[in-house]
């Protein structure tokens, strides 16, 4: 079955704002946290989205079925009353897990894929993998079973420059990973480059790529844009110009192997603003009016529901959500920041006028 957007497009009105109805969508990457950072920002997430996939980089990471049957218990409890937000879970990967373990957690239903972190490449990562060559057989298991792997695709060597860290690991490390492993379902994480996008469409419909609201809309040069940016320092570290507009035609192509995975990564501000402030951008909040504004400049709403709501349900394995969102270009303002714990996180594009909002959300 085709499910198509619905436009609205009242003719006679002017005044009327265009408004779409898709199928509700979903967010195939998200850092919820714990505690009161998860009770302060999973609200947001849920507004927009039905499902997710949460990333167990929490401190200490989400390594063991039962860490993240556990952790999935505190999602779920910290969701506001009316909310059905459902959250899958990742595994986080280490030199020492072990095939067996992944395939109970997978069968058992606990994990929905597996993460790749190589140590030390962002946040929490320092428990990731040293060397690809060390989850051989995890990775074999994994191509058996059918689970996905998601990977964060920068290399960690420091004589490479940041800016080519996404490339060099694309060329070293996975693209090897994906002749020797040729049935492994793979996605490329916030994918950030050209080189990336070229990747996924070389070995579609298998491997996939998630494509973060702030890289479609910043470039490098937006992180020094008057003075230096924290709250845009994410990684991958923001690209060239020319890698925006790739993954611009990349998200609006229609193509089913790229869809939503938002990459939300709340820090405090003052972990931010610091003499080494730390990687994400909460993103969270403006996330779909962000994605739908995009769509719009590219002359592509018709293709977004696929983007947004049926690419990566597809991939996954999942039927579309049954119910639905309006969206409505009405401009529309959050809040410069949220409060946690009497602190403040930053909210993307959380100072400036949006020009489209959310409207009627239909279990
Ligand atoms: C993420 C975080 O803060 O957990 N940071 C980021 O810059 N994206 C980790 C990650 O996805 O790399
Ligand atoms: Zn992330």
């Amino acid at each position: 079955m085709s499910i198509s957007a619905i436009f609205e497009k009242p003719s006679e009105r002017t005044e009327d704002p265009l408004r779409i109805i898709i199928r509700r969508p979903d967010d195939w990457h998200i850092h919820l946290r714990d505690g009161s950072m998860l009770k302060a920002v999973l609200p947001f997430t849920a507004a927009q989205f039905a499902r997710g996939i949460i990333m167990p980089n929490l401190s200490p990471p989400v390594t063991r079925v039962e860490d993240a049957v556990a952790y999935r218990q505190r999602i779920l409890d910290a969701r506001p009353t009316e909310s059905d937000f459902q959250p899958f879970m990742a595994c986080y990967l280490t030199d020492h897990t072990s095939a067996d373990d992944i395939e109970r957690g997978f069968v058992e239903g606990v994990w929905k894929a597996a993460k790749l972190y190589p140590a030390g490449a962002t946040t929490n990562a320092h428990h990731g993998v040293t060397d690809v060559l060390l989850i051989n057989r995890v990775l074999e298991r994994m191509e058996r079973i059918g689970m996905p792997l998601l990977v964060h695709s920068e290399v960690t060597d420091p004589d490479v420059d940041i800016f080519d860290r996404e490339a060099r690991f694309l060329e070293r490390t996975m693209v090897p990973l994906l002749e020797r492993y040729q049935l492994l379902k793979v996605v490329i994480e916030h994918v950030t480059t050209a080189e990336g996008v070229a990747i996924v469409r070389d070995y579609a419909p298998r491997v996939a790529a998630t494509i973060t609201p702030h890289h479609l809309t910043i470039n490098r040069t937006s992180l020094f844009q008057g003075g230096l940016r924290p709250h845009l320092y994410c990684l991958p570290v923001a690209k060239r110009e020319e890698h925006r507009l790739a993954l611009r035609s990349a998200a609006t192509s229609g193509e089913a192997s790229f869809f939503i995975g938002t990459d939300t990564a709340p820090h405090l501000r003052g972990a931010k603003e610091a003499a080494c402030g730390c990687a994400g951008v909460f993103v969270g909040a403006t996330a779909l009016q962000t994605y739908v504004q995009v769509f719009d400049e590219e002359g592509a709403l018709p293709r977004f529901e696929a983007f947004a709501s049926l690419n990566g349900a597809a991939f996954y394995g999942l039927p579309p959500n049954a119910g639905t969102i309006e969206l409505i270009k009405r401009p529309s303002r959050f809040s410069p920041t949220i409060e946690v714990d009497g602190a403040e996180v930053v909210v993307f594009r959380g100072d400036e006028n949006l020009v489209w909002s959310i409207g009627n959300i239909e279990k």
